[in-house]
Protein backbone atom coordinates (compact mmCIF):
# COMPACT_ATOMS: atom_id res chain seq x y z
CA UNK A 1 0.00 0.00 0.00
CA UNK A 2 1.21 3.32 -0.73
CA UNK A 3 1.70 5.67 2.19
CA UNK A 4 3.18 8.62 0.80
CA UNK A 5 3.22 10.39 -2.26
CA UNK A 6 4.94 13.90 -3.47
CA UNK A 7 3.84 15.87 -6.62
CA UNK A 8 4.95 18.99 -7.81
CA UNK A 9 2.98 21.71 -6.04
CA UNK A 10 -0.31 22.47 -7.19
CA UNK A 11 -2.67 24.85 -8.83
CA UNK A 12 -6.02 25.62 -8.88
CA UNK A 13 -7.50 26.43 -12.40
CA UNK A 14 -10.68 28.04 -10.96
CA UNK A 15 -11.28 29.48 -7.46
CA UNK A 16 -13.47 32.55 -5.29
CA UNK A 17 -11.73 33.94 -3.73
CA UNK A 18 -14.52 37.23 -2.91
CA UNK A 19 -13.43 40.36 -1.19
CA UNK A 20 -12.84 42.06 2.20
CA UNK A 21 -13.43 39.89 5.15
CA UNK A 22 -14.47 36.82 3.12
CA UNK A 23 -11.34 37.08 1.21
CA UNK A 24 -9.02 37.56 3.96
CA UNK A 25 -10.78 34.89 6.14
CA UNK A 26 -10.60 32.04 2.82
CA UNK A 27 -7.29 32.90 1.12
CA UNK A 28 -4.98 31.30 3.36
CA UNK A 29 -6.85 27.55 3.12
CA UNK A 30 -5.49 28.29 -0.77
CA UNK A 31 -2.59 29.33 -0.55
CA UNK A 32 -1.35 27.00 1.44
CA UNK A 33 -1.30 24.38 -0.40
CA UNK A 34 -1.43 25.53 -3.81
CA UNK A 35 1.23 27.97 -5.59
CA UNK A 36 -1.32 29.69 -8.14
CA UNK A 37 -5.16 29.77 -9.00
CA UNK A 38 -6.94 31.61 -11.59
CA UNK A 39 -9.44 33.99 -9.64
CA UNK A 40 -13.05 33.82 -10.49
CA UNK A 41 -14.30 37.73 -11.46
CA UNK A 42 -17.61 37.34 -10.22
CA UNK A 43 -17.53 40.10 -7.31
CA UNK A 44 -19.73 42.72 -6.61
CA UNK A 45 -19.79 44.67 -9.15
CA UNK A 46 -17.63 42.81 -11.11
CA UNK A 47 -14.29 42.56 -11.95
CA UNK A 48 -14.34 44.00 -15.94
CA UNK A 49 -11.91 45.85 -16.61
CA UNK A 50 -7.46 45.95 -16.63
CA UNK A 51 -7.54 48.44 -14.08
CA UNK A 52 -10.00 46.80 -11.87
CA UNK A 53 -8.47 43.20 -11.94
CA UNK A 54 -4.99 45.26 -10.78
CA UNK A 55 -7.13 46.79 -8.21
CA UNK A 56 -8.60 43.50 -6.72
CA UNK A 57 -4.69 41.62 -7.70
CA UNK A 58 -3.69 44.00 -5.17
CA UNK A 59 -6.50 43.25 -2.34
CA UNK A 60 -5.85 39.52 -3.03
CA UNK A 61 -2.06 40.25 -2.36
CA UNK A 62 -2.25 42.58 0.62
CA UNK A 63 -4.11 39.68 2.18
CA UNK A 64 -1.79 37.17 1.86
CA UNK A 65 -0.31 35.37 4.93
CA UNK A 66 2.94 36.95 5.30
CA UNK A 67 5.43 34.46 3.83
CA UNK A 68 3.29 33.30 1.08
CA UNK A 69 4.41 33.04 -2.48
CA UNK A 70 0.72 32.33 -3.50
CA UNK A 71 0.54 34.20 -7.19
CA UNK A 72 -3.44 34.70 -8.07
CA UNK A 73 -3.85 34.98 -12.10
CA UNK A 74 -6.65 37.07 -13.01
CA UNK A 75 -9.85 36.74 -14.86
CA UNK A 76 -11.67 39.68 -16.79
CA UNK A 77 -15.86 39.58 -16.35
CA UNK A 78 -17.03 39.40 -20.19
CA UNK A 79 -19.77 41.61 -20.80
CA UNK A 80 -21.65 42.89 -23.69
CA UNK A 81 -19.77 45.73 -23.38
CA UNK A 82 -16.04 44.99 -22.80
CA UNK A 83 -13.28 46.44 -24.76
CA UNK A 84 -11.12 44.18 -26.89
CA UNK A 85 -8.33 46.59 -26.39
CA UNK A 86 -8.37 46.91 -22.72
CA UNK A 87 -8.71 42.84 -22.72
CA UNK A 88 -5.31 42.39 -25.29
CA UNK A 89 -3.81 45.69 -22.76
CA UNK A 90 -3.99 43.67 -19.41
CA UNK A 91 -3.34 40.09 -21.03
CA UNK A 92 0.07 41.77 -22.82
CA UNK A 93 0.95 43.13 -19.90
CA UNK A 94 0.63 39.50 -18.05
CA UNK A 95 -2.01 40.83 -15.32
CA UNK A 96 -4.80 38.58 -17.21
CA UNK A 97 -4.57 35.02 -17.87
CA UNK A 98 -8.10 34.47 -18.95
CA UNK A 99 -11.79 35.98 -20.17
CA UNK A 100 -14.76 34.47 -17.92
CA UNK A 101 -17.92 34.02 -20.08
CA UNK A 102 -21.23 33.69 -17.57
CA UNK A 103 -24.14 33.49 -19.21
CA UNK A 104 -26.71 36.16 -18.21
CA UNK A 105 -28.53 34.20 -15.48
CA UNK A 106 -26.08 31.03 -14.62
CA UNK A 107 -25.04 31.72 -11.04
CA UNK A 108 -24.04 33.95 -8.47
CA UNK A 109 -23.93 37.55 -9.79
CA UNK A 110 -23.77 36.84 -13.51
CA UNK A 111 -26.60 39.11 -14.13
CA UNK A 112 -24.44 41.41 -15.58
CA UNK A 113 -22.87 38.52 -18.02
CA UNK A 114 -23.52 37.81 -21.81
CA UNK A 115 -27.10 37.60 -23.77
CA UNK A 116 -26.03 38.39 -27.73
CA UNK A 117 -23.33 36.52 -28.58
CA UNK A 118 -22.60 39.07 -31.46
CA UNK A 119 -21.93 41.46 -29.39
CA UNK A 120 -18.66 39.52 -27.75
CA UNK A 121 -17.27 38.65 -31.04
CA UNK A 122 -14.88 41.59 -31.53
CA UNK A 123 -13.81 40.71 -28.19
CA UNK A 124 -13.31 36.87 -28.51
CA UNK A 125 -11.73 37.68 -31.68
CA UNK A 126 -9.20 39.35 -30.35
CA UNK A 127 -9.07 37.02 -27.74
CA UNK A 128 -7.99 34.28 -30.13
CA UNK A 129 -5.50 36.38 -32.08
CA UNK A 130 -4.08 36.88 -29.08
CA UNK A 131 -3.69 33.20 -27.53
CA UNK A 132 -5.70 34.11 -24.52
CA UNK A 133 -8.46 31.41 -23.33
CA UNK A 134 -12.05 31.84 -22.46
CA UNK A 135 -13.11 30.06 -19.69
CA UNK A 136 -16.76 29.22 -20.31
CA UNK A 137 -19.51 28.56 -17.60
CA UNK A 138 -21.22 26.42 -19.67
CA UNK A 139 -24.88 26.44 -18.58
CA UNK A 140 -28.21 27.62 -20.61
CA UNK A 141 -30.28 29.88 -18.68
CA UNK A 142 -33.69 29.45 -20.78
CA UNK A 143 -36.47 28.71 -18.22
CA UNK A 144 -37.33 25.87 -20.74
CA UNK A 145 -34.49 24.10 -20.15
CA UNK A 146 -34.29 21.47 -17.22
CA UNK A 147 -31.27 21.98 -14.77
CA UNK A 148 -30.14 19.08 -14.90
CA UNK A 149 -29.90 19.72 -18.83
CA UNK A 150 -28.35 22.90 -19.15
CA UNK A 151 -24.63 21.59 -19.67
CA UNK A 152 -25.63 19.24 -22.53
CA UNK A 153 -27.78 21.70 -24.26
CA UNK A 154 -24.92 24.78 -23.86
CA UNK A 155 -22.61 22.39 -25.51
CA UNK A 156 -24.78 21.69 -28.39
CA UNK A 157 -26.58 25.21 -29.06
CA UNK A 158 -23.45 27.79 -27.62
CA UNK A 159 -19.86 26.27 -27.40
CA UNK A 160 -20.03 23.90 -30.07
CA UNK A 161 -21.51 26.73 -32.28
CA UNK A 162 -19.15 28.92 -30.88
CA UNK A 163 -15.92 27.27 -31.50
CA UNK A 164 -16.89 26.58 -35.13
CA UNK A 165 -17.52 30.58 -35.53
CA UNK A 166 -14.35 30.97 -34.08
CA UNK A 167 -11.90 27.77 -34.62
CA UNK A 168 -8.87 29.58 -33.20
CA UNK A 169 -10.51 30.56 -29.93
CA UNK A 170 -8.88 28.43 -26.51
CA UNK A 171 -11.91 27.21 -24.54
CA UNK A 172 -11.82 25.92 -20.97
CA UNK A 173 -15.25 24.48 -20.16
CA UNK A 174 -14.95 25.13 -16.35
CA UNK A 175 -16.64 22.60 -14.05
CA UNK A 176 -18.27 20.39 -16.26
CA UNK A 177 -20.30 18.19 -14.69
CA UNK A 178 -21.57 15.68 -17.59
CA UNK A 179 -20.46 12.38 -19.48
CA UNK A 180 -21.43 14.50 -22.68
CA UNK A 181 -18.61 17.51 -21.19
CA UNK A 182 -16.34 14.78 -20.46
CA UNK A 183 -16.78 13.55 -23.84
CA UNK A 184 -16.89 16.97 -25.84
CA UNK A 185 -13.49 18.05 -23.88
CA UNK A 186 -11.64 15.20 -24.92
CA UNK A 187 -12.55 15.50 -29.08
CA UNK A 188 -11.84 19.17 -28.71
CA UNK A 189 -7.92 19.00 -29.64
CA UNK A 190 -5.48 21.30 -27.92
CA UNK A 191 -7.69 24.41 -27.69
CA UNK A 192 -9.61 23.22 -25.50
CA UNK A 193 -9.56 21.75 -22.02
CA UNK A 194 -11.83 21.17 -19.44
CA UNK A 195 -11.40 21.91 -15.54
CA UNK A 196 -13.49 19.43 -13.18
CA UNK A 197 -14.14 20.20 -9.59
CA UNK A 198 -13.53 17.78 -6.23
CA UNK A 199 -16.69 18.07 -5.23
CA UNK A 200 -18.32 16.65 -8.24
CA UNK A 201 -15.62 13.55 -8.08
CA UNK A 202 -17.30 12.77 -4.38
CA UNK A 203 -20.99 13.71 -4.98
CA UNK A 204 -23.91 12.87 -7.30
CA UNK A 205 -27.65 14.91 -7.13
CA UNK A 206 -28.40 12.09 -4.73
CA UNK A 207 -26.58 13.31 -1.58
CA UNK A 208 -28.09 17.05 -2.04
CA UNK A 209 -31.81 15.52 -2.26
CA UNK A 210 -31.97 12.45 -0.14
CA UNK A 211 -32.83 11.86 3.03
CA UNK A 212 -33.84 15.85 3.52
CA UNK A 213 -32.18 19.12 1.92
CA UNK A 214 -28.47 19.34 2.28
CA UNK A 215 -27.57 22.77 1.04
CA UNK A 216 -23.62 22.41 1.93
CA UNK A 217 -24.10 20.33 -1.54
CA UNK A 218 -25.89 22.82 -3.68
CA UNK A 219 -23.34 24.17 -6.55
CA UNK A 220 -23.75 25.40 -9.77
CA UNK A 221 -23.64 23.71 -11.61
CA UNK A 222 -25.95 21.23 -9.75
CA UNK A 223 -24.16 17.52 -9.22
CA UNK A 224 -25.93 15.30 -11.93
CA UNK A 225 -26.72 11.62 -12.04
CA UNK A 226 -24.15 8.74 -10.72
CA UNK A 227 -23.37 7.78 -14.15
CA UNK A 228 -21.70 11.11 -14.72
CA UNK A 229 -19.83 11.09 -11.56
CA UNK A 230 -18.95 7.79 -12.63
CA UNK A 231 -17.62 9.57 -16.18
CA UNK A 232 -15.89 12.43 -14.61
CA UNK A 233 -13.91 10.81 -12.25
CA UNK A 234 -12.66 8.26 -15.15
CA UNK A 235 -11.87 11.74 -17.21
CA UNK A 236 -10.17 12.97 -14.22
CA UNK A 237 -7.90 9.52 -13.25
CA UNK A 238 -7.51 9.29 -16.92
CA UNK A 239 -4.11 11.37 -16.93
CA UNK A 240 -5.49 12.96 -20.23
CA UNK A 241 -4.09 16.18 -20.71
CA UNK A 242 -7.12 17.92 -21.17
CA UNK A 243 -8.11 17.75 -18.16
CA UNK A 244 -7.38 19.75 -14.85
CA UNK A 245 -7.91 20.55 -11.73
CA UNK A 246 -10.82 23.61 -11.04
CA UNK A 247 -11.92 23.66 -7.42
CA UNK A 248 -14.22 26.11 -7.92
CA UNK A 249 -13.98 26.59 -4.05
CA UNK A 250 -16.81 28.95 -3.29
CA UNK A 251 -17.68 30.26 -0.35
CA UNK A 252 -20.50 31.43 1.11
CA UNK A 253 -21.40 32.29 5.15
CA UNK A 254 -23.71 29.78 6.62
CA UNK A 255 -26.54 31.94 6.82
CA UNK A 256 -26.68 32.65 2.96
CA UNK A 257 -26.33 28.71 2.64
CA UNK A 258 -28.75 27.80 4.61
CA UNK A 259 -31.41 29.44 3.77
CA UNK A 260 -34.90 29.50 1.68
CA UNK A 261 -33.01 30.43 -1.37
CA UNK A 262 -29.89 29.20 -0.27
CA UNK A 263 -26.67 30.83 -2.48
CA UNK A 264 -24.63 27.55 -4.58
CA UNK A 265 -21.22 26.96 -3.89
CA UNK A 266 -19.00 24.37 -2.04
CA UNK A 267 -16.13 24.98 -0.31
CA UNK A 268 -13.45 22.77 -0.45
CA UNK A 269 -9.94 24.95 0.07
CA UNK A 270 -9.12 23.51 2.78
CA UNK A 271 -9.21 19.87 1.99
CA UNK A 272 -9.17 19.22 -1.78
CA UNK A 273 -5.55 17.55 -2.21
CA UNK A 274 -6.26 14.95 0.71
CA UNK A 275 -9.64 14.20 -1.12
CA UNK A 276 -8.15 14.11 -4.21
CA UNK A 277 -5.43 11.35 -2.64
CA UNK A 278 -8.37 9.29 -1.47
CA UNK A 279 -10.33 9.89 -4.64
CA UNK A 280 -7.24 9.08 -7.16
CA UNK A 281 -6.60 5.95 -4.98
CA UNK A 282 -9.62 4.37 -5.21
CA UNK A 283 -9.96 4.49 -8.95
CA UNK A 284 -5.79 2.94 -8.56
CA UNK A 285 -4.39 5.79 -10.10
CA UNK A 286 -2.81 7.76 -7.80
CA UNK A 287 -0.11 8.14 -10.43
CA UNK A 288 -1.93 9.96 -12.66
CA UNK A 289 -2.68 12.95 -9.87
CA UNK A 290 0.00 14.53 -10.24
CA UNK A 291 -1.14 15.39 -14.11
CA UNK A 292 -4.34 16.41 -13.21
CA UNK A 293 -3.59 18.75 -10.02
CA UNK A 294 0.02 19.97 -11.34
CA UNK A 295 0.78 19.73 -15.01
CA UNK A 296 -2.31 19.74 -17.11
CA UNK A 297 -3.00 23.37 -16.04
CA UNK A 298 0.35 25.31 -16.97
CA UNK A 299 0.52 23.14 -20.31
CA UNK A 300 -2.91 24.25 -21.25
CA UNK A 301 -2.26 27.89 -19.93
CA UNK A 302 1.15 27.97 -21.42
CA UNK A 303 2.89 28.39 -17.94
CA UNK A 304 5.63 26.89 -16.11
CA UNK A 305 4.97 24.18 -14.37
CA UNK A 306 5.62 24.65 -10.27
CA UNK A 307 9.38 23.77 -8.88
CA UNK A 308 8.01 23.14 -5.31
CA UNK A 309 6.89 19.88 -3.88
CA UNK A 310 3.87 18.55 -2.10
CA UNK A 311 3.63 15.43 0.27
CA UNK A 312 0.65 14.02 1.35
CA UNK A 313 0.62 10.89 3.57
CA UNK A 314 -1.86 8.34 4.23
CA UNK A 315 -2.61 7.70 8.20
CA UNK A 316 -4.19 5.35 10.08
CA UNK A 317 -5.98 7.49 12.01
CA UNK A 318 -9.14 9.91 9.91
CA UNK A 319 -7.51 13.41 9.21
CA UNK A 320 -9.46 15.60 11.21
CA UNK A 321 -10.51 18.83 9.14
CA UNK A 322 -12.06 21.84 10.48
CA UNK A 323 -16.18 21.70 10.14
CA UNK A 324 -16.17 25.37 9.32
CA UNK A 325 -13.38 28.10 8.61
CA UNK A 326 -14.32 31.01 10.52
CA UNK A 327 -14.73 34.31 8.66
CA UNK A 328 -15.33 38.14 9.90
CA UNK A 329 -17.85 37.74 7.33
CA UNK A 330 -19.55 34.72 9.26
CA UNK A 331 -18.58 31.07 9.32
CA UNK A 332 -18.26 29.07 6.22
CA UNK A 333 -18.84 25.47 6.37
CA UNK A 334 -15.55 23.06 4.33
CA UNK A 335 -16.86 20.29 2.41
CA UNK A 336 -17.30 16.91 4.03
CA UNK A 337 -17.15 14.19 1.56
CA UNK A 338 -19.47 11.46 4.05
CA UNK A 339 -16.29 9.28 3.92
CA UNK A 340 -13.36 9.12 6.85
CA UNK A 341 -10.47 10.11 4.47
CA UNK A 342 -7.11 9.01 5.89
CA UNK A 343 -4.48 11.59 3.75
CA UNK A 344 -2.86 14.69 4.92
CA UNK A 345 -0.96 17.06 3.64
CA UNK A 346 2.66 17.10 5.00
CA UNK A 347 4.83 19.34 3.30
O1 LIG B 1 -21.60 26.87 -7.18
C1 LIG B 1 -21.15 27.88 -7.69
N1 LIG B 1 -20.78 28.95 -6.95
N2 LIG B 1 -21.08 27.94 -9.01
C2 LIG B 1 -20.73 29.06 -9.66
O2 LIG B 1 -20.70 29.04 -10.85
C3 LIG B 1 -20.49 30.30 -8.91
C4 LIG B 1 -20.08 30.04 -7.55
C5 LIG B 1 -20.14 31.27 -6.68
O3 LIG B 1 -19.59 32.30 -7.06
O4 LIG B 1 -20.74 31.21 -5.60
ZN1 LIG C 1 -17.02 29.09 -10.19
Amino acid sequence: MTHHITLRRPDDWHLHLRDGAMLQGVLPESARHFARAIIMPNLVPPVVTGAQAAAYRDRILAALPAGSDFQPLMTLYLTESTDPADVAAAAASGLVKAVKLYPAGATTNSHGGVRNFDKVMPVLEKMAEIGLPLCTHGEVTTPEVDIFDREAVFIDTVLDPLRRRIPELRVVMEHITTSQGAAYAAEGGDRLAATITTHHLIINRNHILVGGIKPHYYCLPVAKREEHRLALRKAATSGKGCYFLGTDSAPHVDALKEHACGCAGCFTATNTMPLLAHVFEEDGALDKLEAFTSLNGPAFYRLPVNEGRMTLVKHEAATRFPDKIMTEAGPVTVFDPGYPVHWAVEG
